[in-house]
């Protein structure tokens, strides 16, 4: 019970390493809000989580509307009264060559997983200070530190999610909130789903650990990270990749 009545929320929990997330946080004690774009899936992940005895709710949000994005917030603070975890983890891919990339491709990735990031930062940081305490974390990528043929629009966006990250630790530390980022490796689930075998095989070779990530293996960083175990850790990006350097 690591996060005993810890109300956290888990943007894109509906599916893959937030749904993962959601339910490890559930067996250790939180109460959770999910949001995301995909409601069938989202209200069945809720289900799941509320078997466990949690007390949860579902929101839909498209991250990168304002609008939905304060609506998420002022459910959670109805329903709990605190915020005490954001998990910024709603993310998409669309991907291509620099060259075939078409502007439209550099703009919805850019929108969910950049401004979506902000939007829901901002508006969840003001209410972590006026508790003066919180907690923080980003899903950025190793594509946002090593890079990754076919991702301009992807790297860009991951490697400005541990810019972000870098500056609301410096910002927000002095207000009580941590702020850290996790960058998996390649992790199995839907978003890896749409990359052929061929690719994924070679990016087994090339992991020290000779195999590819679960939804688990990060659930289990965010975990760490969202813990007073993690109390020192502010401004980090952690690395979950079972060594992959490219
Ligand atoms: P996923 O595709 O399984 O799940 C992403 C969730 O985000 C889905 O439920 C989707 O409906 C939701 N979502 C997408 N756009 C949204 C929007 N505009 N508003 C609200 N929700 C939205 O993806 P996965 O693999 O679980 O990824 C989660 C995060 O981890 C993403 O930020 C991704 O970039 C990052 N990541 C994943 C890696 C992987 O290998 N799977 C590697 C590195 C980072």
């Amino acid at each position: 019970m690591r996060l005993q009545d810890k109300v956290a929320i888990i943007t894109g929990g509906a599916n893959g390493i937030g749904k993962e997330t959601a339910l490890l946080f559930a067996k250790n004690g939180a109460k959770l809000v999910i949001s995301d774009f995909d409601e069938e899936a989202g209200l069945a992940a809720l289900q799941e989580i509320r078997n466990l005895g949690t007390e949860a709710e579902f929101v839909k949000v498209n991250v990168s509307n304002l609008y939905d994005v304060q609506q998420m917030v002022d459910a959670a603070v109805e329903r709990f009264s605190r915020i005490d975890v954001l998990i910024n983890n709603a993310g998409i891919t669309r991907d291509g060559f620099l060259v075939k990339m078409d502007p439209t491709q550099w703009d919805q990735v850019v929108a969910v997983n950049l401004t979506g990031v902000f939007y829901c930062t901002q508006a969840v940081a003001k209410v972590m200070m006026d508790q003066g305490q919180g907690v923080i974390l980003n899903a950025a990528s190793v594509v946002g530190l090593y890079g990754n043929i076919g991702q301009t629009n992807y790297s860009a966006t991951k490697s400005g999610v541990i810019g972000m990250t870098k500056t609301w630790a410096k910002e927000l530390g002095p207000k009580g909130i941590r702020v850290n980022a996790v960058a998996p490796g390649f992790i199995m689930t839907g978003m890896t789903g749409k990359v052929p075998d061929k690719v994924l095989d070679s990016m087994k070779e090339k992991t020290p650990l000779r195999r590819l990530g679960q939804p688990a293996d990060i659930a289990n960083a965010y975990l760490f990270l969202a813990s007073d175990e993690a109390s020192f850790v502010n401004g980090a990006v952690l690395s979950v990749d079972g060594g992959l350097t490219f």
